[in-house]
């Protein structure tokens, strides 16, 4: 299987390298990581967001700014794509068809194919129009899974806090099945 995965530049970007780690062990990923993201990396993560995925296995790294890519074209297969955190500009942009960098261009891909999109949004409080976006795109066919993860497993630290919404997502992705 092969999947996109952005990493965009809202709070939670360990959402995103947790759900590309698990992903890669059996699927290929496509990823694209925005300049915030990358700085949030450092910020919230403290590591440099290409040296994590550099050289890892079933992970191709793409530079954001290159829309010459084969994932910018509906002819590359993929079985779906997932922003995780999606800022809301990034998300504003998906949901006005921006297509300005290769994340909102792959997005646009996915939607015009009618492939599975999975947005986990990551903002409080959300404004009207961070929720027209979201039902647009939602009316568009895509899933909004809020970065909001659950406390009935009784999670014990912030890595059971961050599996059980990066599980949640992989459930509707269809890769992880409990
Ligand atoms: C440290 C930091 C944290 C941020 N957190 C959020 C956030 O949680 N949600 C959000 O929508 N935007 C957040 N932003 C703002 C976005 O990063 C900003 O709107 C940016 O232009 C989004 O661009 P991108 O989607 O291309 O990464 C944050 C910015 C910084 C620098």
């Amino acid at each position: 299987m092969r999947y996109i995965i952005g990493i965009s530049g809202a709070s939670g970007v360990i959402y995103g390298k947790r759900l590309v780690e698990l992903l890669a062990e059996t699927s290929e990923v496509f990823l694209l990581i925005t300049d915030t993201a990358k700085e949030i990396f450092k910020q919230e993560l403290y590591v440099d967001a290409d040296d994590c995925f550099a050289n890892r296995k079933n992970i191709h790294c793409l530079e954001i700014h290159n829309l010459n890519s084969p994932i910018a074209s509906g002819s590359f297969q993929t079985d779906g794509m997932v922003v995780i955190p999606c800022s809301m500009g990034t998300l504003s942009a998906i949901a006005c068809g921006a297509s300005d960098n290769l994340l909102e261009r792959a997005a646009d891909v996915v939607l015009k194919e009618r492939r599975r999109l999975i947005l986990v949004p990551r903002e409080t409080p959300l404004s009207e129009i961070h929720l027209t976006n979201m039902l647009t795109l939602r009316r568009m066919g895509a899933d909004i899974l809020p970065a909001m993860p659950c406390f009935y497993d009784k999670p014990k630290n912030i890595t059971d806090l961050v599996d059980s919404l990066v599980k949640r997502v992989l459930q509707v992705l269809g890769v992880w099945r409990i």
